[in-house]
């Protein structure tokens, strides 16, 4: 029996990969390489020491799906494939809304047909929108500010009304917060497409030379020292929290969410200082206004993933950077 990673080259489904093939279970990969490199699979092999299963393509395509379960004795997914980047999903809506919701619908649509109906669900705190105030805790209401935020609140609904309508589903959505850090073998991490919209990438990318400066998005909101704080995990911590959502998915029925967060926040400037006192790297910044739809304060309310899947983020903000930093200068060009 395997487990079906879809977007399982990219950066949260490659740390995961990992994390399964440490806790005995066997993975196969499906990936269109949309926003990962063949590259992972290798860094994969050399970490595991296994060969790890590889499909690629797109879960838009049913066929290529169906030849999957084919093929395969697979007893759960996880569901990584997704277009992620906000500011692009205002400009090319339809590409959000047709990869991440056809391309969920076709999977379910597949996975019904073959009678697999144990999904792991890659969600984002994104769908507790701007108005709800953290610690941010699983039964709050969603919104969206963006179609890639949307494409999540609805592919949350989805499952949950898969789910609702057939008993033998089992649904769970986990709520990521802000995943930072790498692998401690320096192998794996994350490599974004072109300039990294996100605040950690970034301050590598200064830190190695291939940027000159960081923006930091506003100093005057109401926050310790007027930037904004995030809840930011370590990607192993994160992965490690999927295998315990794993166990626990297979043998659940129905639908559960959980928060994927340390339940603390940290501020740009203290994420700056802590890049530079570990990693001894100056980091140049300058403050820039606000970037639309950014909230002040975004951070979890994570007891009922450590209540229910005995989940709890075990690593520092250190370790974050210290991961972050060994991927970044191992691999200054990503995969590349
Ligand atoms: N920031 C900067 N400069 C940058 C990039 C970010 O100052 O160059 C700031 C932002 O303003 C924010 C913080 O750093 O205060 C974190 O920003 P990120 O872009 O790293 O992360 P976000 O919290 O905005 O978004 C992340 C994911 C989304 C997800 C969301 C859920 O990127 O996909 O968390 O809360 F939806």
């Amino acid at each position: 029996m395997s487990i079906l990673l879809t977007g399982g080259a990219g950066y949260i489904g490659s740390h995961t990969a990992v994390e399964l093939i440490t806790a005995g279970f066997e993975v196969i990969i499906v990936d269109d390489f949309s926003n990962s490199s063949p590259e992972v699979l290798n860094r994969l092999k050399t970490i595991t020491g296994q060969n790890i299963p590889f499909y690629e393509g797109t879960i838009l395509d049913k066929t290529f799906l169906n030849n999957i379960f084919y093929e395969n004795d697979i007893e759960a997914v996880i569901h990584f494939a997704a277009f992620k980047a906000v500011g692009e999903s205002v400009e090319q809506p339809l590409k959000y809304y047709k990869n991440n919701i056809t391309g969920t619908i076709t999977l379910l649509e597949v996975m019904n047909a073959h009678k697999v109906k144990n999904i792991v669900f890659s969600s984002s705190a994104t769908v507790y929108g701007i108005n709800n105030i953290s610690p941010l805790t699983e039964e709050l209401p969603t919104s969206a500010t963006n179609p890639y935020g949307y494409t999540k609140v609805m592919m949350e609904q989805i499952l949950i009304d898969v789910a609702k309508a057939d008993p033998e589903w089992s649904v769970t959505l986990l709520r990521y917060f802000n995943p930072i850090g790498a692998h401690e073998s320096g192998l794996i991490g994350e490599a974004p497409n072109g300039v990294p919209n996100n605040l950690v990438p970034y301050i590598t990318q200064v830190a190695v030379g291939k940027l000159k400066e960081l923006s930091i998005f506003g100093d005057d909101y109401n926050t310790l020292d007027g930037t904004g704080v995030r809840d930011y995990i370590h990607i192993v911590d994160l992965a490690k929290g999927h295998v315990l959502a794993l166990k626990q998915n297979l043998g659940a029925q129905g639908s559960d969410i959980f928060n994927l967060g340390t339940g603390k926040g940290y501020s740009v400037l203290e994420l700056v200082k802590a890049f530079e006192a570990e990693n001894h790297v100056a980091i140049p910044y300058v403050i820039k206004p606000r970037r639309a739809g950014d909230i002040a304060t975004c951070y979890a309310d994570a007891s009922k993933a450590n209540k229910k899947l005995g989940w709890k983020a075990q690593k520092t903000l250190q370790d974050m950077m210290r991961d972050s930093w060994r991927w970044q200068s191992q691999n200054p060009n990503g995969y590349q």
